[in-house]
């Protein structure tokens, strides 16, 4: 009798987890740069005529508010676990099922503002397109603590985290806030003016 080949399991470690997370959030970073660098590229060819332009300003403030729509509710969430009115367990669902929508929000973003012909030489336009890169990084910078969370029992509360863990998850979360307000503002001020 011929013996069958066992197979044996393959268990990956916490340091080969977080060695194979590190080489994709490498990646990820490298992804949102050339994303953004490319839609700035591309933008100093496209010109669109008039009907097209507004149908794609609308695509832009759709992609906004599934995008800036999705951040808010993950960082509502982050302060309810935070202020300890909410479980990290439903963070780490609001976070599950509203990434999705940030990444395809913040594609279109990136998609539709590349065909709205930005004024590349203002100070103001050159300050919204920075927020976005910074915004862009630090949401991958974020999936780090996402995976942290990940690693939580369910009942555990922000303050048992390192105070070192702690701020930076915080800083993380004001970053993100600071460079989506700032790129919603100017951009509604670059439109008015
Ligand atoms: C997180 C990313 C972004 C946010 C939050 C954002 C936000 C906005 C907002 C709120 C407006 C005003 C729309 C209106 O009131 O009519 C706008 C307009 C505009 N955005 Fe963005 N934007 C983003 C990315 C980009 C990028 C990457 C570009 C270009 C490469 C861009 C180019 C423009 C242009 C040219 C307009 C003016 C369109 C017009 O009035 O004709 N945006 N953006």
């Amino acid at each position: 009798m011929t013996e069958q080949p066992v197979a044996v399991p393959v268990r990956v470690t916490l340091r080969e987890k977080q060695r194979r997370r590190r080489i994709r959030r490498g990646l990820a970073y490298t992804g949102v740069a050339v994303a953004w660098a490319l839609s700035i590229i591309v933008s100093t060819v496209v010109s669109l005529p008039e009907p097209a332009h507004t149908a794609v300003l609308f695509v832009h403030l759709g992609s906004l508010i599934v995008g800036f729509g999705a951040v808010l509710m993950i960082d509502w969430h982050a302060l309810l676990w935070a202020t300890e009115w909410s479980s990290v367990r439903e963070l780490r669902q609001a976070d599950r099922t509203l990434v999705l929508p940030v990444w395809i929000g913040l594609a279109g973003l990136l998609t539709s503002g590349a065909l709205l012909e930005p004024d590349l030489e203002s100070p103001m336009t050159q300050v919204k397109l920075a927020a976005v890169l910074v915004l862009s990084l630090n949401g991958v910078a974020l999936t780090r603590w996402t995976f942290e969370l990940a690693r939580l029992p369910a009942r555990a509360r922000f303050r048992s985290l390192a105070p070192r863990v702690r701020a930076a998850f915080i800083a993380s979360a004001i970053v993100s806030q600071l460079a989506w307000w700032l790129a919603v503002l100017i951009g509604m001020l670059n439109s008015t003016s």
